[in-house]
């Protein structure tokens, strides 16, 4: 019998990579029998009388704030009070940064938190919170520990209103066979962690490291185990932080904030639509405006195009941060109704600023005036074009039009190519032109 490090599975033969997670080398010998449970009659026994769905009363999901309008916002409306939230980014991203900040606004309010490290000592702790504060809170406990019994110990010795874990791979549990930062050491961390939140009523955050390479699992492994995820990402800007919810019990999903790091830590950059669009590079012909919509927010983004006369019987559509299958779409269409342009026989490069990933059907219209920008060689520099482009070329709404309407026009433009100014795109050129002159 082989038994898995890592996952625990049994496996008859051996092999290089563990048929269960996926790990290698993690397969070794052993000579306990595998227990197979043999399926029991089960007797009833006395359990609680189930209650009418009807006659529940309705708790009061109370939230609090995190001092940050952007991670409020995108929480909806703040944490929610005994969340347990996973929050996964590379290393040096600004988990601990921004959850020590969190944390310690929530205990300038009056709550009483704790910070367990154990990846910084103390020392390390208390120097980067004097960073960050010109006054620490009373109420702001901390420790530093990395046996997962032994933190719940000295975490159920007071009464908590929220928690830290930085981080969950830095936990391990003695009772659970697997590798440091493995699968099934994460998942008894996790679970533990979060049951004990429950039974506490304390809110929690999890740190989880991302990592590309290496042994360590993914926070991806134990997001069904917590309430709420949320991934800190680097965006364009070396400073720019955008966090994103991808999992959110009391909220929407797929919203998207953004956080600047700066000398004191990290603030909210509400003005963060703008900042994606270099001014100097719209000025050019071969681009064009849009707004995306990323979960209910609108972002400007700049699309920028290159076409070249192919060499190739087949002309190369090149992307980057959109989709290919829409470019590819969208340049077939422009093919068939503006066959003039002769798009066929050029090669497309397109690229989306900002490194946000682009697949919304509302920028069809802004990656097309992208192409007639570059192939006509003029500058579409006010216009923000916004719209879904069906396959016969129509112009059409898209979801969430007004609100990218009306962020557009907070932007200060007033040039917007829409359903509602042009139809079809063969008649953009004409509306285009008498822009443009
Ligand atoms: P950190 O929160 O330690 O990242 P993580 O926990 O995700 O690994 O972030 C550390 C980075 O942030 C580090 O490169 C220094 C920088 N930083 C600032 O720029 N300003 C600050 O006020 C602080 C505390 C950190
Ligand atoms: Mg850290």
């Amino acid at each position: 019998m082989y038994v898995c490090r890592n996952c625990g599975y049994a496996a008859a033969k051996w092999s290089g990579k563990c048929p269960n997670c996926g790990e290698w080398g993690t397969l070794d010998e052993s000579n306990m029998p595998v227990k197979k449970k043999a399926g029991k009659v089960l007797q009833p026994v006395y359990g609680a009388d189930l209650v009418k769905a009807a006659t529940i009363p309705e708790s009061k999901l109370e939230k609090l704030s995190t001092g940050f309008t952007e991670i409020d916002r995108i929480l909806g409306g703040g944490i929610a009070r005994g969340a347990v939230t996973l929050v996964g980014g590379d290393p040096g991203i600004g988990k601990s940064t921004l959850l020590l900040q969190v944390l310690a606004y929530i205990a300038s309010e009056g709550h009483t938190v704790a910070y367990i490290s154990g990846e910084e000592s103390l020392a390390q702790l208390s120097s980067r919170l004097k960073r960050l504060l010109s006054k620490i809170p009373d109420t702001l406990l901390m420790g530093t520990d990395t046996d997962l019994e032994s933190v719940v110990g000295s975490l159920s010795r007071q009464k908590l209103d929220f928690v830290v874990i930085d981080s969950i791979h830095s936990l391990t549990d003695a009772n659970t066979e697997g590798t440091y930062g493995g699968i099934s050491q994460l998942k008894m961390v996790t679970s533990s962690l979060t049951q004990w939140a429950k039974k506490n009523d304390t809110g929690m955050f999890l740190v989880g490291q991302v990592t590309k390479e290496g042994y360590v699992a993914g926070p991806k492994n134990v997001e069904h185990i917590v309430d709420t995820v949320m991934y800190i990402e680097r965006l364009g800007d070396e400073n720019i932080r955008l966090v994103r919810t991808v999992k959110n019990r009391f909220g929407e999903v797929g919203e998207v904030g953004f956080l600047k790091m700066a000398g004191k830590g990290l603030e909210d950059k509400t003005d963060f639509s703008r900042m994606l669009v270099e001014e100097s590079a719209v000025s050019l012909p071969g681009g064009a405006l849009g707004i995306t919509l990323q979960g209910s927010r609108p972002i400007m983004v700049h699309l920028q195009v290159l076409t070249n006369d192919t060499m190739f019987a087949v002309p190369r559509r090149v992307v980057d941060g959109i989709s290919k299958n829409k470019v590819e779409v969208l340049a077939a269409v422009i093919a068939k109704k503006l066959p003039k342009l002769y798009l066929d026989k050029k090669d497309i490069f397109i690229k989306a600023n900002g490194g946000i990933s682009l697949k919304d059907p509302g920028i069809d219209l802004a990656i097309i005036g992208a192409i007639l920008s570059s192939v006509l060689n003029v500058s579409f520099e006010t216009t923000v074009f916004i719209g879904e482009v069906g396959l016969q070329g129509e112009i059409k709404a898209c979801a969430g039009f007004d609100a990218r309407l009306k962020e557009a026009k907070k932007l200060g433009f007033t040039n917007i190519v829409t359903y509602k100014t042009v139809s079809h795109i063969s008649e953009i050129l004409e509306f285009l032109k008498k822009k443009v002159s």
